[in-house]
């Protein structure tokens, strides 16, 4: 696609498993954007958090880290590096243990403010694809373009599978599914930012698409917006 979308912001947000990153990492590299992964900033203060010990229903203390704790995305080749106060922790936020901190710290509020604060300033030169789970609905409510994917569970829980698989993890499909469950019960249910559809959002059901596919649409669907705009100025 030619670059007549200079300077856009797009939301992707969804479930675990939709597809997300790998679609918004692609679709970032065919328009020559920056990729941020919103998930892993929660991830990086959850290692930290973690690592210092912290009470994780402590809202106060958590809030105090984020303030004081420097998060950074370095696009790397086809990755990303996740810096905390300059130590890469790429890996390590993967880990199924910060997986299940990072869904209950990012439950507080005013953690969220700080990350959303953060996020926006990320993104303040625009040209950026961001992928999470408040993306469109409260990070950039005014995006240029909302995309909410989403999968059936069987898939994202085979995906899961093949994920856990592929970093040296046995992991029962049971149990993933189950944690898969619980996560989307905590992401939708939680009162701060719940993941939801925005209104405006176009949804795009994965568990039947490469991700080739998956970007195309997008795409078809960024260039009808740009034309639609332009005519109408
Ligand atoms: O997308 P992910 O699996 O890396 O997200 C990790 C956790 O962070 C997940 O429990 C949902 C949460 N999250 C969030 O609350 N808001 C975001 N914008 C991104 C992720």
């Amino acid at each position: 696609m030619s670059r007549t979308t200079d300077g856009l912001i797009i939301a992707i947000d969804g479930p675990v498993g939709a597809g997300k990153s790998t679609a918004a990492r692609l679709l970032a590299k065919r328009l020559g954007y920056r990729y941020i992964d919103s998930g892993a900033m929660y991830r990086a203060l959850s290692w930290k958090a973690l690592r210092a010990g912290l009470d994780l229903d402590d809202e106060q203390s958590l809030r105090r880290l984020a303030d004081e704790t420097s998060i950074v995305i370095e696009p790397a080749g086809d990755r990303e590096l996740i810096l905390v106060d300059g130590q890469e922790v790429s890996r390590q936020i993967r880990e199924r243990e910060v997986e299940q901190a990072t869904s209950k710290i990012s439950t507080h509020p005013s953690v969220r403010s700080v990350m959303v604060t953060h996020q926006r300033h990320m993104a303040a030169q625009g040209g950026v694809v961001m992928d999470g789970r408040d993306i469109g609905t409260v990070v950039f409510p005014d995006a240029d373009l909302k995309f909410y994917l989403t999968a059936r569970v069987e898939v994202r829980t085979k995906r899961r599978y093949l994920e856990t698989q592929a970093a040296g993890a046995t992991r029962k499909m049971d149990e993933l599914a189950e944690e898969i469950t619980l996560r989307d019960a905590r992401d939708m249910g939680r009162r701060a930012s719940p993941l939801r559809k925005a209104d405006e959002a176009v949804t795009i059901d994965t568990s039947d698409l490469p991700v080739s596919q998956v970007v195309d649409a997008m795409e078809e669907e960024i260039r009808r917006k740009t034309a639609a705009s332009k005519g109408s100025t």
